[in-house]
């Protein structure tokens, strides 16, 4: 049986798009659900162009209503694509180790906004991309797995944040398809 994977997103969905096409016939999970916390999202169009259903939920009662989506149909894990909003330790109790999220830093280094900016002024020769747990410690999770992208003296924020990106694309795929393989306590629903 395919295990449903559930996606929020709050804007481009990049991310989002590379796991979704990720999930051909032989994959063990299938996208059911795109939920988007910005109604004007370009992942919105993106997902309903892939025949993925989606969802827009306004921050005000974004997490009740989430809940209340996944009540008929228990996600075996959230993936935060380029998810904005912060998320109640309250939410994240209720998917238990089931909320995974993709940070374009090498975690535990960068958590937070403005990673690229904070790497350049520090001069860092490395940089990366993280997938972890999502828990109530904001990127502080499990780290699952890592990419590594060497930052140059003439990298910019724009052009690291898209060399970071396109590893993002082929990390996520990754870790969820080994995620949702692995007989463990986070995939059984
Ligand atoms: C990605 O770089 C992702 O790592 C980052 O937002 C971008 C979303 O791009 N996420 C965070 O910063 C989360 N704190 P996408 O919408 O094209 O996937």
């Amino acid at each position: 049986m395919k295990k449903p994977v559930a996606i929020l997103i709050s804007g481009n969905g990049s991310n989002m798009e590379c796991l979704i096409k990720s999930m051909d016939e032989t994959h063990p999970g299938y996208p059911f659900l795109v939920i988007s916390n910005n109604k004007d999202a370009p992942g919105l169009e993106k997902a309903k162009k892939l025949n993925v259903p989606v969802k827009y939920i306004p921050n005000k009662d974004f997490e009740a209503k989430c809940i209340d989506h996944f009540r008929k149909n228990k996600p075996a894990v959230i993936c935060l694509a380029g998810f904005m909003k912060v998320l109640s330790s309250e939410f994240i109790k209720n998917f238990d180790g089931k909320i995974i999220n993709i940070h374009p830093s090498l975690l535990p280094k960068y958590p937070g906004l403005k990673t690229h900016e904070r790497v350049i002024s520090a001069k860092e020769k490395l940089s990366g991309c993280t997938v972890h747990i999502v828990n109530e410690k904001i990127d502080q999770g499990p780290i699952l797995g890592q990419k590594k992208v060497k930052v140059e003296l003439s990298d910019t924020v724009k052009s690291l944040q898209k060399k970071i990106l396109s590893q993002e694309h082929r990390l996520y795929p990754e870790v969820l398809k080994s995620f949702l393989s692995t007989k463990n306590q986070f995939t059984d629903v």
